[in-house]
């Protein structure tokens, strides 16, 4: 296999390194002015959960979009890294013993192995409150109008019909309330809120911070709903079959916990070509910016054919 850097791979690169020092330069220890100050655990522990890891799919998808649509990076950057915020969040519930109980994230230990339960539930909460904070700052030519759509988006893809909906819907899942199999549909509809909503808005959320015509921003949604329920269906693929080192979390676990997927339901290879169709019907979104959108259409791509 080849190691070479295809100039995709460089551009991914480049954004995850800026939303990497944007990051870091968010999450210093300095009380900014109007906060009366920055507990250190906390603001380290929330450093380990954002700060060296994580491909930042979803802030290259909402930088792409606003790119794509003729929009300041700037504005971009911001609407990516407030959805950035939220997902690190959601990893960071997501890995507690009383979810999905792992022990490794992104290589490193999950934030409760590291700190402990009640400090990572904190850090959840303040990922996720800093990421509206984010959304609403002004700047980058982005209207208070922008700025609240950005916020509204952003809180119906996190909250009760979107991620952590999604949430709820995969617990179930595993029979922890009665016993519960799943159809087709009902896994469909699990990972489109748990996964899905948060990765369409990424790519909606790209066009509203560019001032994209309704059109375009429902364009950008259908686009990344499809590469969404893609992500997803990958993230199981991997779970089967790729190693926790090239990871950088364990492997194996959805099958011992019994949750719900499509690689249960469709089987390996049907689960492989739903995520080839899914990667067109993402593609075929975007038909109407033609080669404009070449960049978003190599990331559907990549997002079924990562290999962590
Ligand atoms: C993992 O998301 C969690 C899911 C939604 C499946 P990513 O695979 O995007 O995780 P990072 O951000 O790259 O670590
Ligand atoms: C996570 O799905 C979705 C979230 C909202 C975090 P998974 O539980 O499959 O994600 P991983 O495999 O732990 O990253
Ligand atoms: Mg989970
Ligand atoms: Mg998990
Ligand atoms: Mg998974």
């Amino acid at each position: 296999m080849s190691h070479m850097q295809t100039p995709f791979d460089a551009r991914l690169r480049a954004a995850a390194a800026t939303i990497e020092q944007r990051l870091e330069a968010l999450l210093d220890d300095t009380a900014r002015p109007g906060e009366i100050a920055r507990p250190e655990r906390l603001m380290a522990a929330m450093r380990h959960a954002a700060l060296a890891g994580g491909k930042r799919l979803r802030p290259f998808l909402a930088l792409e979009a606003t790119r794509l649509l003729g929009g300041p990076d700037e504005a971009g950057l911001r609407a990516g890294l407030a959805v950035e915020l939220v997902h690190c969040y959601s990893l960071v519930h997501d890995d507690l013993p009383a979810m999905d109980d792992d022990d490794m994230r992104r290589g490193k230990p999950t934030v409760h192995k590291a700190f402990d339960d009640a400090t990572a539930i904190l850090v959840g909460d303040a990922l996720l409150t800093l990421a509206f904070e984010v959304a609403t700052q002004e700047g980058a030519d982005a209207s208070p109008a922008i700025r609240a759509a950005l916020v509204a988006g952003l809180a119906r893809a996190s909250g009760l019909a979107g991620m952590v909906g999604g949430q709820m819907l995969d617990l179930a899942a595993e029979g922890r309330y009665g016993p519960r199999t799943l159809s087709e549909a009902e896994i469909r509809r699990l990972q489109a809120m748990k996964t899905g909503a948060l990765l369409a808005f990424a790519a909606e959320a790209g066009a509203i911070a560019a001032g994209a015509s309704a059109e375009d921003r429902a364009r950008l949604l259908a686009y990344g709903r499809a590469l969404g329920a893609a992500f997803q269906i990958a993230d199981d693929i991997l779970d089967r079959e790729a190693t926790a080192e090239a990871l950088g979390k364990a492997v194996g676990k959805d099958a011992e916990r019994g949750k719900g997927t499509l690689v249960d339901t469709l089987g390996m290879e049907a689960a492989r070509a739903e995520c080839d169709r899914l990667v067109a019907e993402a593609q075929a979104a975007l038909a109407p910016f033609g080669e404009r959108a070449g960049v978003l259409v190599e990331a559907a791509r990549f997002t079924v054919a990562r290999k962590a």
